[in-house]
Protein backbone atom coordinates (compact mmCIF):
# COMPACT_ATOMS: atom_id res chain seq x y z
CA UNK A 1 0.00 0.00 0.00
CA UNK A 2 1.23 3.63 -0.86
CA UNK A 3 2.23 5.23 2.67
CA UNK A 4 0.43 8.21 1.79
CA UNK A 5 -1.14 10.43 -0.73
CA UNK A 6 -1.31 14.25 -1.14
CA UNK A 7 -5.04 15.81 -0.69
CA UNK A 8 -4.63 17.91 -3.45
CA UNK A 9 -3.99 15.10 -6.04
CA UNK A 10 -7.29 13.32 -4.72
CA UNK A 11 -10.09 15.52 -6.96
CA UNK A 12 -12.46 13.11 -8.73
CA UNK A 13 -14.11 15.58 -11.43
CA UNK A 14 -17.87 14.76 -13.54
CA UNK A 15 -20.03 16.99 -15.02
CA UNK A 16 -24.00 16.32 -16.05
CA UNK A 17 -26.55 17.59 -18.42
CA UNK A 18 -29.51 18.17 -16.49
CA UNK A 19 -32.55 16.04 -18.30
CA UNK A 20 -36.21 16.22 -17.61
CA UNK A 21 -36.41 12.75 -16.56
CA UNK A 22 -34.17 13.87 -13.78
CA UNK A 23 -37.04 16.38 -12.65
CA UNK A 24 -39.18 16.37 -9.22
CA UNK A 25 -42.70 17.18 -9.58
CA UNK A 26 -41.99 20.59 -9.12
CA UNK A 27 -39.96 20.54 -12.15
CA UNK A 28 -36.67 20.91 -10.82
CA UNK A 29 -34.14 18.53 -10.40
CA UNK A 30 -35.18 15.56 -7.85
CA UNK A 31 -32.52 16.05 -4.47
CA UNK A 32 -32.72 11.88 -4.46
CA UNK A 33 -31.18 11.51 -7.93
CA UNK A 34 -28.61 14.44 -6.41
CA UNK A 35 -27.65 12.26 -3.29
CA UNK A 36 -27.08 9.24 -5.68
CA UNK A 37 -25.15 10.91 -8.30
CA UNK A 38 -22.76 12.40 -5.32
CA UNK A 39 -22.70 8.95 -3.32
CA UNK A 40 -21.41 7.67 -6.63
CA UNK A 41 -18.52 9.90 -7.63
CA UNK A 42 -17.24 10.06 -3.89
CA UNK A 43 -17.12 6.70 -3.80
CA UNK A 44 -15.10 6.94 -7.26
CA UNK A 45 -12.71 8.93 -5.01
CA UNK A 46 -12.49 7.04 -2.12
CA UNK A 47 -11.90 3.94 -3.85
CA UNK A 48 -9.38 5.37 -5.80
CA UNK A 49 -7.84 6.83 -2.64
CA UNK A 50 -7.69 3.02 -1.05
CA UNK A 51 -7.01 1.66 -4.69
CA UNK A 52 -9.62 -1.06 -3.60
CA UNK A 53 -13.45 -1.46 -1.98
CA UNK A 54 -14.59 0.91 0.46
CA UNK A 55 -18.75 1.23 2.20
CA UNK A 56 -20.20 4.41 2.40
CA UNK A 57 -20.45 4.66 6.69
CA UNK A 58 -22.03 7.56 7.52
CA UNK A 59 -23.59 11.16 5.42
CA UNK A 60 -22.63 14.27 7.26
CA UNK A 61 -26.00 15.90 6.06
CA UNK A 62 -26.76 17.77 2.57
CA UNK A 63 -28.16 21.18 2.33
CA UNK A 64 -29.87 22.23 -0.93
CA UNK A 65 -28.80 25.58 -0.56
CA UNK A 66 -30.95 26.37 -4.28
CA UNK A 67 -33.03 24.16 -6.74
CA UNK A 68 -30.92 22.72 -9.54
CA UNK A 69 -32.61 23.34 -13.16
CA UNK A 70 -33.53 20.61 -15.95
CA UNK A 71 -30.96 21.72 -18.71
CA UNK A 72 -28.13 22.95 -16.45
CA UNK A 73 -25.06 21.15 -16.36
CA UNK A 74 -23.82 20.07 -13.04
CA UNK A 75 -20.67 20.09 -11.97
CA UNK A 76 -19.82 17.34 -9.23
CA UNK A 77 -15.92 17.82 -7.43
CA UNK A 78 -15.16 15.05 -4.91
CA UNK A 79 -12.05 14.88 -2.65
CA UNK A 80 -10.58 13.54 0.30
CA UNK A 81 -10.55 15.90 3.30
CA UNK A 82 -9.52 14.10 5.92
CA UNK A 83 -8.50 10.34 6.83
CA UNK A 84 -8.65 7.69 9.89
CA UNK A 85 -6.93 4.65 10.15
CA UNK A 86 -9.34 2.77 8.19
CA UNK A 87 -12.15 6.13 6.91
CA UNK A 88 -12.35 8.56 4.55
CA UNK A 89 -13.98 12.14 4.64
CA UNK A 90 -14.97 12.98 1.34
CA UNK A 91 -16.26 16.47 0.49
CA UNK A 92 -18.48 17.04 -2.38
CA UNK A 93 -19.08 20.25 -4.15
CA UNK A 94 -22.09 20.83 -6.57
CA UNK A 95 -21.92 23.71 -8.69
CA UNK A 96 -24.99 23.90 -11.78
CA UNK A 97 -23.54 25.88 -14.73
CA UNK A 98 -26.30 27.76 -16.82
CA UNK A 99 -25.18 26.90 -20.20
CA UNK A 100 -25.85 29.46 -22.25
CA UNK A 101 -24.45 32.19 -20.17
CA UNK A 102 -21.74 30.32 -18.40
CA UNK A 103 -23.14 31.63 -15.08
CA UNK A 104 -22.28 29.05 -12.17
CA UNK A 105 -24.11 28.84 -8.94
CA UNK A 106 -23.18 26.56 -5.88
CA UNK A 107 -25.68 24.62 -4.91
CA UNK A 108 -24.37 22.36 -2.53
CA UNK A 109 -21.74 21.38 -0.65
CA UNK A 110 -21.46 17.81 1.80
CA UNK A 111 -19.32 15.29 3.57
CA UNK A 112 -19.38 11.30 3.15
CA UNK A 113 -17.85 8.83 5.20
CA UNK A 114 -16.25 5.78 3.98
CA UNK A 115 -14.38 2.97 5.28
CA UNK A 116 -12.00 1.17 3.37
CA UNK A 117 -12.46 -2.73 3.31
CA UNK A 118 -10.30 -5.78 2.16
CA UNK A 119 -12.25 -7.07 -0.30
CA UNK A 120 -16.15 -7.67 -1.23
CA UNK A 121 -15.97 -11.23 0.09
CA UNK A 122 -14.25 -9.99 3.75
CA UNK A 123 -16.06 -7.01 4.90
CA UNK A 124 -13.15 -6.34 7.49
CA UNK A 125 -12.18 -2.34 7.49
CA UNK A 126 -8.24 -2.38 6.25
CA UNK A 127 -5.97 0.63 6.78
CA UNK A 128 -5.62 3.68 4.14
CA UNK A 129 -3.04 5.44 3.63
CA UNK A 130 -1.73 9.04 5.31
CA UNK A 131 -3.19 12.08 3.91
CA UNK A 132 -1.01 15.20 3.26
CA UNK A 133 -2.09 18.82 3.41
CA UNK A 134 -0.03 20.97 1.38
CA UNK A 135 -2.40 23.81 0.79
CA UNK A 136 -4.07 26.71 2.95
CA UNK A 137 -7.30 25.52 1.77
CA UNK A 138 -6.69 21.76 2.10
CA UNK A 139 -5.31 22.47 5.99
CA UNK A 140 -8.32 23.90 6.83
CA UNK A 141 -10.75 21.54 5.46
CA UNK A 142 -8.59 18.95 6.96
CA UNK A 143 -9.07 21.04 10.73
CA UNK A 144 -13.01 21.32 9.93
CA UNK A 145 -13.37 17.77 9.09
CA UNK A 146 -11.68 16.41 12.04
CA UNK A 147 -14.14 18.83 14.17
CA UNK A 148 -16.82 16.91 11.69
CA UNK A 149 -15.19 13.68 12.76
CA UNK A 150 -15.30 14.43 16.81
CA UNK A 151 -18.77 15.24 16.89
CA UNK A 152 -19.87 12.13 14.99
CA UNK A 153 -17.88 9.96 17.30
CA UNK A 154 -19.57 11.46 20.59
CA UNK A 155 -22.93 11.66 19.13
CA UNK A 156 -22.44 8.40 18.58
CA UNK A 157 -21.67 7.64 21.72
CA UNK A 158 -23.90 9.49 23.36
CA UNK A 159 -26.63 7.54 21.46
CA UNK A 160 -25.27 4.14 22.13
CA UNK A 161 -25.97 4.89 25.87
CA UNK A 162 -28.92 5.85 25.74
CA UNK A 163 -29.96 3.12 24.07
CA UNK A 164 -28.74 0.53 26.33
CA UNK A 165 -30.39 3.15 29.13
CA UNK A 166 -33.46 3.22 27.38
CA UNK A 167 -34.08 -0.65 28.11
CA UNK A 168 -34.71 -0.49 31.75
CA UNK A 169 -36.16 3.27 31.69
CA UNK A 170 -39.83 3.60 33.25
CA UNK A 171 -42.11 5.29 31.48
CA UNK A 172 -42.14 8.59 34.03
CA UNK A 173 -38.34 8.75 33.18
CA UNK A 174 -38.71 8.52 29.67
CA UNK A 175 -41.28 11.22 30.55
CA UNK A 176 -38.87 13.63 31.98
CA UNK A 177 -36.35 12.75 29.46
CA UNK A 178 -39.12 14.06 26.55
CA UNK A 179 -39.70 17.12 28.48
CA UNK A 180 -35.78 18.08 28.95
CA UNK A 181 -35.21 17.58 25.13
CA UNK A 182 -38.72 19.32 23.84
CA UNK A 183 -38.07 23.31 23.96
C1 LIG B 1 -18.88 0.94 7.97
C2 LIG B 1 -18.54 -0.39 8.60
C3 LIG B 1 -17.59 -1.16 7.67
C4 LIG B 1 -17.81 -0.11 9.93
O1 LIG B 1 -17.57 -1.34 10.51
P1 LIG B 1 -17.19 -1.44 12.08
O2 LIG B 1 -17.06 -2.86 12.42
O3 LIG B 1 -18.09 -0.54 12.85
O4 LIG B 1 -15.74 -0.88 12.04
P2 LIG B 1 -14.92 -0.14 13.16
O5 LIG B 1 -15.65 0.06 14.43
O6 LIG B 1 -13.60 -0.88 13.21
O7 LIG B 1 -14.67 1.28 12.50
C5 LIG B 1 -13.93 1.39 11.31
C6 LIG B 1 -13.88 2.85 10.93
O8 LIG B 1 -15.17 3.27 10.54
C7 LIG B 1 -15.52 4.45 11.22
N1 LIG B 1 -16.95 4.45 11.39
C8 LIG B 1 -17.74 3.42 11.77
N2 LIG B 1 -19.03 3.80 11.80
C9 LIG B 1 -19.04 5.11 11.41
C10 LIG B 1 -20.06 6.06 11.26
N3 LIG B 1 -21.35 5.78 11.49
N4 LIG B 1 -19.72 7.30 10.87
C11 LIG B 1 -18.43 7.62 10.61
N5 LIG B 1 -17.41 6.75 10.75
C12 LIG B 1 -17.72 5.51 11.15
C13 LIG B 1 -14.76 4.35 12.54
O9 LIG B 1 -14.59 5.64 13.13
C14 LIG B 1 -13.45 3.78 12.07
O10 LIG B 1 -12.67 4.80 11.50
P3 LIG B 1 -11.05 4.84 11.65
O11 LIG B 1 -10.52 3.45 11.40
O12 LIG B 1 -10.62 5.78 10.58
O13 LIG B 1 -10.76 5.33 13.02
C15 LIG B 1 -19.80 -1.27 8.89
O14 LIG B 1 -20.59 -0.62 9.85
C16 LIG B 1 -20.61 -1.53 7.64
O15 LIG B 1 -20.28 -2.41 6.83
N6 LIG B 1 -21.73 -0.78 7.46
C17 LIG B 1 -22.59 -0.94 6.31
C18 LIG B 1 -22.04 -0.12 5.15
C19 LIG B 1 -23.00 -0.11 3.99
O16 LIG B 1 -23.62 -1.11 3.68
N7 LIG B 1 -23.09 1.04 3.32
C20 LIG B 1 -24.00 1.25 2.26
C21 LIG B 1 -25.30 1.70 2.80
S1 LIG B 1 -26.55 1.75 1.60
Amino acid sequence: MTEFKYADQTEVKAAMLMNASDANIFGNVHGGHVMKWVDEIAYACAARYCAGVAVTAAVDRIDFHEPIHVGELLHITARVVCVGRTSMEIEIALHAEDIPTGTTRHTNTCHFTFVALENVQTPRPRPVPKLICRTRDDKARFIQAKMRRERGMEYRKERDAFLKQFETLSDSELDTLLAEATV
